[in-house]
C-alpha cells in the first residue's frame, strides 16, 4: 500500500491513510443495490437517500449480509477491519465493499465513496435528467482517523444562526469526517437555549438592542435589534440529526464570565444593583456572575436542562476570560473569599468551577473547560481546550487532563484568511489556509505523556464579525478542509499535494453551494467593499 491519490474525480479530502493498486472500475447505475448487515442498515439508508436523490436512480437496500445475494455496494461490520472509526473500502469484481469494526467506520467509508463519484452526485436532485451509470475506480483503501475528537466550534451567541443552516453545517462536517459540533450557546451578547425553569433567559436574554457596525474599535452601532433562540425540541432535532451522521453536539454554557445576557434577564445573578442590558458591544464584559449559593444553584438548574437535551458525554462550562473587578468590590464575593481562606479573587473562579464541575460529574458527564481553568486548578478529569497557545495544552496533557487542541494561531477561523484589503472585516489578521494545514496538534517533540493526553483538535468560529450563514461558510471554507486533514489524516502531509486535491474538492463545494473563499481571493460579493478598499486589512 502506498500513499497516493485515487484515480477519478479530484482526489479525496481529508487525505487517505493508504491506497492500494488501481484495478478495474466498478460501475454503479439505475437499479443498484446496497446490501447491509443489520448494524449497517441506517448508514445504507443514508447512502440510498443521497445516491437516489442526486441521480434519479432507483437504489435498493437489502438487509442481507449474504455474499451470494446480488449487490453492487456492500456495507459490512467486521471487528477485524481496523479499530474504532477506521474502514476498508475495496472496489473490485463489480462490487464496492466497505468494511469496518463500527457503524461509524462504515459511515466514513460511505463518505469516501461519495468523494470517489462525480461531484454532481452531491446534488439533491439530478440536474440533467436521470444520471448515466458512473464508475468507482478499482482500488483498495484502508483509512482511519488520527484523532478521536475532530471538532468544529460555532458561536451562535454573538450572532444567532438559523437551525436549518446548523443542520446543513452538520452535513458538511460529516462529509469532511469531523465528528464534534461544539455549540457556544450563551454569551454576554445573547442567550440562545430555552430553559423552562428560567424563561426570561430567552424572553430577555435572547435579544439585544443593536450590534457594532464595522470593527468594534470604531465604536459605531447599527441600530438594528438582533437575536433568536432554539427551543429544546429544536436542539433535540439538531442532536438527533447529527447523531445519524456520527456527529456529537457538545453544548457550551459559558460561566462565570460571559454571562451578561443572563444577568440582564435575572439581575440578582449579578454583582451590582445597576440594571444591565444584553450587551451590544463586542469585547469582554466586566459583568460576571456573583458567587452566592443561589447563583450556583441557578447554574446547576440550567445544567440539568442542558444535560437533559444533550445526551453526549461532554458538557462545556466555558471558564474563559472572567474579569475579577466586580468580585473585588462585592461584599458577598469578599465573604466567600474569607470563608474559603483565599487570598486572591482569581481563585474564586477555581472554587466556582469546582461546584459546577462536581454537578456535571454527579450526573455522569464530563466537563470541558477553556484553558484559563488551569490557572486556578482545573478539577481532575476535566477536558481542557487549549486556545491561548498550544503550550497550555501540552502542560495540561502532561498533568493528566484529556486535551482538545484549539490554539487560536492555527484554529481560529474568525481571523481573516488573508491580509488583503478586500477581505471582509474580521476580528484579527490572518490565519491562512497554509497555516491551518501546517498545524500539528501532536508534534513529535512532545513527551509520551503529553502525546497520550491529546485526544483531539478543533477549529473555532466566533461570530462577532460573522452575521449569518453565508459569512460563516466563507470563514470556515476552505480552511475547514485543511483542518479536516489535521484531525483525520496521518501527519506529514504536503501543502502542495493538499492544494492539488483541493482544486477538485472545490468543485464539490460548488455543487453543494458552499460560500467558500476562492483561492485567488474573495468574489465581489464576498468583499469588504466595492471597489476593493484601498487600505490593508487592519482588523
Ligand atoms: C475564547 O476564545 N475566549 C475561548
Amino acid at each position: 500500500m502506498t500513499e497516493a491519490r485515487p484515480p477519478g474525480p479530484g482526489g479525496v479530502i481529508p487525505r487517505l491513510a493508504s491506497l492500494g493498486e488501481p484495478g478495474r472500475a466498478v460501475e454503479l447505475g439505475d437499479g443498484c443495490v446496497i446490501a447491509c448487515d443489520p448494524g449497517t442498515l441506517p448508514v445504507g439508508e443514508l447512502l440510498r437517500g443521497w445516491l437516489s436523490a442526486a441521480t434519479g436512480w432507483n437504489v435498493g437496500v437489502s438487509a442481507s449480509p449474504d455474499d451470494a445475494a446480488p449487490s453492487h455496494i456492500r456495507l459490512r461490520l467486521d471487528e477485524r477491519a481496523g479499530a474504532g472509526e477506521g474502514y476498508e473500502l475495496s472496489a473490485r469484481d463489480d462490487v464496492v465493499t466497505i468494511t469496518a469494526a463500527s457503524p461509524a467506520g462504515v459511515f466514513y467509508g460511505v463518505q469516501t465513496l461519495r468523494l470517489l463519484l462525480p461531484p454532481e452526485f452531491l446534488r439533491r436532485a439530478p440536474a440533467g435528467g436521470v444520471a448515466p451509470p458512473a464508475g468507482v475506480p478499482g482500488l483498495l483503501i484502508r483509512d482511519e482517523p488520527r484523532l478521536a475528537w475532530r471538532g468544529a466550534h460555532l458561536d451562535v451567541a454573538r450572532h444567532f444562526m438559523p437551525k436549518q443552516w446548523i443542520l446543513r453545517l452538520i452535513d458538511l462536517l460529516a462529509l469532511h469526517k469531523l465528528n464534534v459540533l461544539h455549540l457556544h450557546l450563551t454569551d454576554d451578547q445573547g442567550w440562545r437555549m430555552e430553559i423552562e425553569r428560567y424563561p426570561r433567559l430567552t424572553e430577555v436574554g435572547a435579544w439585544r438592542r443593536e450590534s457594532p457596525l464595522g470593527h468594534s474599535r470604531d465604536r459605531r452601532f447599527d441600530g438594528v435589534p438582533h437575536g433568536g433562540y432554539y427551543t429544546k425540541n429544536d436542539l433535540r432535532e439538531i442532536v438527533e440529526y447529527a447523531a445519524r451522521q456520527f456527529v456529537t453536539v457538545v453544548p457550551e454554557i459559558d460561566m462565570p464570565g460571559h454571562m451578561q445576557a443572563a444577568i440582564a434577564a435575572y439581575p440578582h445573578l449579578g454583582n451590582t444593583a445597576e440594571p444591565v442590558e444584553v450587551r451590544s458591544a463586542w469585547g469582554i464584559s466586566p459583568q460576571v456572575l456573583n458567587l452566592d449559593d443561589e447563583t450556583v444553584q441557578f447554574c446547576r438548574d440550567v445544567l440539568d436542562e442542558v444535560i437533559d437535551v444533550f445526551p453526549g458525554q461532554h458538557i462545556h462550562l466555558g471558564g474563559d476570560e472572567c474579569p475579577t473587578q466586580e468580585w473585588e468590590h462585592s461584599a458577598g464575593a469578599q465573604r466567600r473569599m474569607a470563608a474559603l481562606g483565599l487570598t486572591d479573587e482569581r481563585f474564586l473562579q477555581g472554587w466556582f468551577t469546582e461546584q459546577v464541575v462536581a454537578h456535571v460529574s454527579a450526573r455522569g458527564r464530563t466537563a470541558v473547560l477553556w484553558d484559563e481553568a488551569l490557572e486556578s486548578g482545573a478539577p481532575e478529569g476535566t477536558v481542557i481546550m487549549s486556545w491561548r497557545s498550544d503550550v497550555a495544552g501540552w502542560y495540561a496533557a502532561s498533568a493528566g487532563h484529556p486535551v482538545v487542541m484549539t490554539p487560536e494561531y492555527w484554529t481560529y477561523f474568525d481571523w481573516a484568511q488573508d491580509r488583503g484589503a478586500a477581505e471582509p472585516v474580521a476580528i484579527h489578521v490572518a490565519t491562512s489556509l497554509r497555516r491551518v494545514h501546517a498545524f500539528d496538534p501532536v508534534p513529535p517533540s512532545l513527551t509520551p505523556a503529553a502525546r497520550a493526553g491529546i485526544v483531539g483538535a478543533q477549529c473555532q468560529l466566533w461570530t462577532e464579525y460573522v452575521s449569518g450563514p453565508a459569512r460563516a461558510e466563507y470563514q470556515y471554507f476552505p480552511r475547514l478542509c485543511a483542518f479536516a486533514e489535521v484531525a483525520w489524516s496521518p501527519p506529514g502531509g504536503e501543502f502542495g499535494d493538499f492544494e492539488e486535491r483541493l482544486a477538485g474538492h472545490l468543485a464539490r463545494l460548488d455543487v453543494l453551494g458552499v460560500n467558500y473563499r476562492p483561492l485567488a481571493g474573495p468574489t465581489p460579493g464576498q468583499m469588504r467593499g466595492w471597489p476593493a478598499a484601498e487600505a490593508g486589512n487592519v482588523s
